[in-house]
């Protein structure tokens, strides 16, 4: 399997409904079901927002310290088995904060599973941009005080409606705290959020980003900054970015010579892992070994963090 970095992971995306019954039995919530199968089958989506309503729900099971432990050192491990070498992880204290989980247990779970997990990693606070960007630098200045245990900031969730310009103020104020910074756009939203996400919030990456495709000169921005998107592509066919996978247009995307990286977004939810998503593109659309070879390689040089497992960036 070719070694790889994943850069583009929602740790509360890879809560397996096996996992959702465990925590829900430890934590003594109540759940509507307590058969993962069950669970499962709800989850048929239409769209980014039905996908986050049901995502969003199932988080009321971590609860402690060692429920977020858990959660990442499942993840690591299940990464290993992908041929991930190096993954910069996204996470979101809003969404556990607002459920009185203080962020203390969220960094202190988190960071202890990345220390001692399977696979080198790093992680990324993201921003919930359907909470604005008052409450996103309240999270801000909260985290400061765990500044050494994240390494950038990112903006994810719901995206038609908020633009990245509405966040220009937190991401000045990452910056001046020396950390990198990505965000979501041009999943749902178009070419717009693309570029006020580079001349705004100065991202380093955008995550997703397939829309850039329809604006040629953003497409020449990207490709001539070498700046890295990661694709998402069962993500993408799940939410119904795109009709199917055969019509992905990332085979387009890397013709053109973008940075272009695959990752898994949401796995749990999505129907695989990194090396799922790897597969796919392979037995949907034919891509050839030279064309993913070329992805796993923009991987690590994507990756903020350059480990001596993923060849320096080779
Ligand atoms: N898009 C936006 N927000 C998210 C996603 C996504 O794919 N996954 C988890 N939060
Ligand atoms: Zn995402």
């Amino acid at each position: 399997m070719r070694p790889k970095a994943e850069l583009h992971l929602h740790i509360e995306g890879t809560l397996e409904p096996e996992l959702v019954v465990e925590l829900a039995r430890r934590n003594r919530v109540d759940l509507p079901s307590f058969d993962p199968e069950v669970i499962r089958a709800r989850y048929s989506f239409t769209d980014l927002r039905s996908f986050l309503d049901v995502y969003y729900e199932n988080l009321a099971v971590l609860r402690t310290e060692a429920d977020f432990y858990d959660l990442a050192t499942a993840y690591l491990r299940r990464a290993a088995g992908q041929g991930v070498r190096h993954a910069e992880i996204f996470f979101d204290p809003q969404a556990h904060l607002s459920r009185g989980v203080p962020l203390e247990v969220v960094f202190g779970g988190l960071s202890e599973a990345v220390r001692d997990g399977e696979v080198p990693a790093a992680l990324i606070l993201c921003f919930l941009r359907d909470r604005g960007a008052e409450e996103a630098e309240e999270v801000l200045r909260a985290a400061l005080p765990y500044r050494d245990l994240f390494i950038g900031v990112g903006l994810d969730s719901a995206e038609v409606g908020y633009p990245p310009s509405l966040f220009r103020r937190v991401f000045d104020i990452a910056a001046s705290e020396g950390l990198r910074r990505v965000a979501h756009a041009g999943e749902e939203g178009g070419p717009d959020y693309v570029w006020e996400a580079l001349d705004i919030l100065r991202v380093e990456r955008v995550d997703h980003g397939i829309r850039a495709m329809e604006d040629p000169r953003l497409v020449a921005r990207l490709r001539d900054e070498r700046i890295p998107l990661t694709v998402c592509p069962l993500s993408n066919v799940r939410l119904r970015a795109v009709p199917s996978l055969r019509d992905h247009i990332l085979p387009a995307m890397l013709d053109e010579g973008l940075v272009v990286t695959v990752n898994s977004d949401d796995p749990a939810y999505f129907g695989g892992y990194v090396e799922d998503n790897y597969e796919a593109l392979r037995r949907e659309l034919g891509m050839t070994e030279e064309q993913l070879d070329r992805i796993a390689r923009n991987s690590f040089e994507a990756a903020f963090v350059r480990g001596t497992e993923s060849g320096g960036g080779a």
